[in-house]
């Protein structure tokens, strides 16, 4: 079929753009990219595609690895992944925590509360835009969202259908065991227009690194690689 030698082009430009990047910034990873580029570099098609791109939170309360979505929000992620190479993100912190309310989803209950860990990513270059809005994806647990037109995210604590396409998934936490580490109180609630959140009294500073993708084997086409290039080939 037609499409498959872009499938190897932009497999190779995955890898191409990781290793341009390794000693000088990564801006190029996910996007913005070349169409001269993308031919300078594809005698580098046999290079191993990069594995997935991860970025970690952390702080005294425990760890969140997030492995990056760019096939779902390549604009976000590249924000995202040049604040944690810097790796200095003193406003970063969590100021929200809700729990899981019992029976969450049953009979159309979704809360209050209302099963989220939200934060700020204020020193992010720019606000980042709205993404993946034509896609079916709905939020699910560990998914790490955006909220449209601020530097806030949340991490959900459970699954949220009842937020349609509302915000950008931009990526998944592997790994949710610390969230309940994080405090639930002293809290705050704010009522508007009948919504009733929880506001953390005090907030709670996290550092955001990188983790240096690891190269997969080279072989299928299915890699991350290849999705996020794909993605932005359309
Ligand atoms: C962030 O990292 C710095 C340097 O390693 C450390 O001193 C600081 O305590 C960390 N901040 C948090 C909130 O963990
Ligand atoms: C708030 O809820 C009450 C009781 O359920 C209802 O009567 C009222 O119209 C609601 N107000 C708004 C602004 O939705």
């Amino acid at each position: 079929m037609k499409l498959i030698p872009f499938v190897s082009i932009f497999v190779a430009l995955a890898g191409c753009n990781l290793r341009t990047a390794q000693g000088a910034g990564r801006n190029g990873a996910f996007i913005g990219y070349h169409e001269s580029e993308a031919r300078r570099e594809v005698t580098l098609a046999a290079q191993p595609k990069p594995g997935p791109f991860r970025v970690k939170i952390s702080s005294s309360y425990g760890e969140f690895i997030i492995k990056l979505r760019p096939d779902l929000a390549p604009d976000t992620c590249t924000l995202v992944w040049e604040l944690a190479q810097k790796g200095n993100c003193p406003a970063c912190k969590f100021y929200r925590h809700e729990p899981v309310p019992m029976d969450w989803g049953r009979d159309g209950f979704w809360g209050p509360p209302y099963a989220l860990l939200q934060g700020s990513l204020a020193d992010l270059a720019r606000e980042p835009p709205f993404e993946n809005q034509g896609n079916s994806v709905k939020i699910r647990k560990g998914d790490i969202c955006m909220i449209p037109n601020c530097k806030e995210f949340f991490i959900a604590t459970a699954d949220h259908p009842e937020w349609g396409h509302s915000h950008t998934i931009w990526g998944e936490v592997e790994d949710l065991s610390a969230e309940p580490n994080y405090p639930f109180e002293p809290f705050h609630s704010n009522t508007h227009d009948n919504i009733t959140t929880r506001w953390l009294d005090n907030t709670y500073a996290f550092n955001l690194t990188a983790i240096e993708p690891v190269p997969l084997d080279t072989g299928s086409g299915s890699g991350t690689g290849a999705r996020l290039l794909l993605n932005n080939a359309t």
